[in-house]
């Protein structure tokens, strides 16, 4: 089936982002789907702010610009998708959310269509399992911000087709992202490996190893990280770290995954990183 038409559910950060690369790079017609108006604008918003920028620097045209939003339909209702040839779901990150989405999605979407998820750390099978289409639906694991971020991870589920596989591979490619195979495991390769370090780290501030600055430092200047461990939970946001320490932690059933109990206290003293203005670095204005 030729892709011409991609929906995306969630018009949070990611699912803004999705669309404006599926827009502007893969020159799809994109319908953004959220549960209400006031969401659908944040993301379309954020969207005209990232090209006013790019428009402002000379690297795209008031026409260009205008081109790319005119090929985003806002969208509240799910009837709205039943025309779309793919669909990559960007929803919040709460299993029973995405197994009611990917019900609704399965009965409206027509036949064959390919239902991606963008879930950062739930299983691809369980949540294929939750639809008549298990051999159509995959694993897109694209990165913060998608604009920026080169990589996509392709997670295939049990029951992920070879086709499905390939499929997505292509639409990422046209997206301009690296696609990478992962297999459907607690993490998949990027947060089994990351949350583990970032876990460490935070046990290091918590025994008294380093200060926060030592141990970001040590990271960046001994091992080229381009940010320090404990800056880029921050950017995360330390709710998001804890979550996914606790599907490792409980998936695995391993107390190498156990999340630091300095985590549990800065999430909850509300303290989530830069979006709440303090994590592990202040970021509030002095
Ligand atoms: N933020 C990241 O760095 C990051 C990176 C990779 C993957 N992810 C994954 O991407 C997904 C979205 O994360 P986010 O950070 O964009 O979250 P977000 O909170 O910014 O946005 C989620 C959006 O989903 C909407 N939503 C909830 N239920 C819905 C429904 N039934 N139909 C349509 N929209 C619905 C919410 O209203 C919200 O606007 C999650 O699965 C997350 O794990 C996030």
């Amino acid at each position: 089936m030729e892709i011409k038409t991609c929906a995306v559910i969630g018009a949070g950060t990611m699912g803004s982002g999705i669309v404006q690369v599926a827009a502007s790079t893969a020159c799809l017609d994109v319908i953004m789907n959220d549960i209400a108006d006031e969401f659908v604008d944040k993301g379309f918003n954020a969207i005209v702010k990232n090209l006013d920028r790019l428009a402002s620097r000379g690297k795209l045209t008031v026409a260009q610009k205008d081109e790319i939003l005119g090929r985003i339909k806002k969208s509240t209702n799910i009837e709205d998708i039943k025309d779309a040839d793919f669909v990559v779901e960007a929803a919040t990150e709460k299993l029973d959310f995405k197994l009611n989405i990917f019900k609704d999605l399965d009965k409206t979407c027509k036949t064959g269509v390919i239902l991606a998820t963008n879930t950062s750390s739930l299983p691809i099978t369980k949540i294929a399992a939750a639809t008549e289409r298990p051999e159509l639906v995959i694993g897109m694991h694209f990165f913060n911000p998608v604009p920026v971020m080169k990589l996509v991870e392709v997670i295939n589920g049990m029951a992920t087709s070879k086709e499905t596989f390939e499929t997505t591979c292509k639409l990422a490619e046209q997206f301009g992202k690296t696609p990478v195979e992962a297999n459907d495991s607690p993490g998949f390769i990027s947060n089994r490996i990351l949350m583990p370090m970032i876990n460490e780290a935070i046990y290091a501030l918590y025994e008294g190893v380093g200060t926060e600055e030592a141990i970001d430092n040590v990271m960046k200047l001994g091992t080229n990280h381009p940010m320090g461990p404990l800056e880029l939970a921050d950017l995360i946001g330390l709710d998001v770290c804890l979550n996914i320490m606790e599907v490792l932690y409980s998936s695995f059933n391993d107390s190498k995954y156990r999340p630091c109990p300095l985590l549990k206290k800065y999430v909850d003293a509300g303290y989530l990183g830069r979006k709440t203005g303090k994590g592990f670095f202040n970021y509030r204005r002095k």
